[in-house]
């Protein structure tokens, strides 16, 4: 059976009140339950990750994730207390975080923590422009390969990469169809080339960048990715509910 596809919303640090995360997170569950194709994994800020009631297609995820498992670190959130209200997903590596000054090394031991944790891992990356040279492919093959850092090849099945090139985060337009399909085989080749191609090819790929109720299925179905990872349209519950309904009609 086809894997299902993953639509997850990236929240960010949406929305201001409990009001409205409940509002979002119940009426985006009231048509992720009904999908057939989809698992839909809501990523809303910690503090309102309660309000989130996950059920059969509607998951919980998480948008960040300390290296340490416990202890004196002022701030932080474990993997296992993650697991502990119901997180199945972790994103990891996002580009604002990246932006923080989150490394590759940082990463990949997260990567490792949620792997520990039995959580799925939701890896994101992406250059940050594009050149004429296809300099680009160069950066992104080094960011994937140091952010899996030591990943067993046993643990590849935890694992979903969401490629979200940075110029497309927050933008106007999303990349193209055919540059999002060029890309996504370019990085199964990556994880091919560390892993071997029958991991390789168990690994979900994921597009981020400006994905809209517009723009959704021809991503997916032309850019032959197996989910996407929403930012500014997973808060808009109108345009989020098209987007599954829209998946889940391919
Ligand atoms: P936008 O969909 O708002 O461009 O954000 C993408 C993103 O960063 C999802 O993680």
């Amino acid at each position: 059976m086809k894997k299902k596809y993953i639509i997850a919303g990236n929240w960010k640090m949406n929305p201001q009140t409990t009001e409205e995360a409940s509002r979002i997170a119940t009426t985006v569950k009231k048509v992720a339950i009904k999908s057939k194709k989809i698992d839909t994994v809501v990523c809303p800020p910690f503090v309102y990750a309660h309000l989130v009631k996950t059920a059969d297609n509607f998951s919980l995820g998480a948008q960040n994730v300390s290296l340490e498992q416990s202890g004196s670190f002022t701030g932080e959130v474990s993997a296992d207390m993650l697991k502990s209200v119901g997180v199945k997903y972790v994103i990891v590596g996002h580009a604002e975080r990246r932006k923080m000054g989150e490394t590759d090394e940082i990463v990949s031991q997260k990567i490792g923590a949620v792997v520990g944790a039995g959580l799925q891992v939701i890896l994101c990356v992406g250059e940050k422009e594009r050149d004429q040279n296809g300099d680009y492919l160069a950066v992104l093959k080094a960011q994937i390969i140091a952010s899996l850092g030591k990943l067993a090849r046993k643990d590849v099945k935890q694992l979903i990469v969401a490629y979200e090139p940075l110029w497309t985060i927050g933008a106007p337009v999303a990349m193209t169809p055919a540059d999002v399909r060029e890309t996504g085989l370019f990085i199964k080749k990556v994880l091919a080339d560390t892993y071997g191609q029958e991991y390789a090819l168990s690994v979900r790929i994921l597009y981020g960048g400006s994905v809209t109720f517009k723009n959704a299925k021809d991503i997916v179905l032309l850019g032959q990715v197996d989910g996407l990872l929403v930012g500014r349209e997973s808060i808009n519950t109108e345009g989020f509910n098209l987007i599954l309904k829209e998946i889940d009609g391919i």
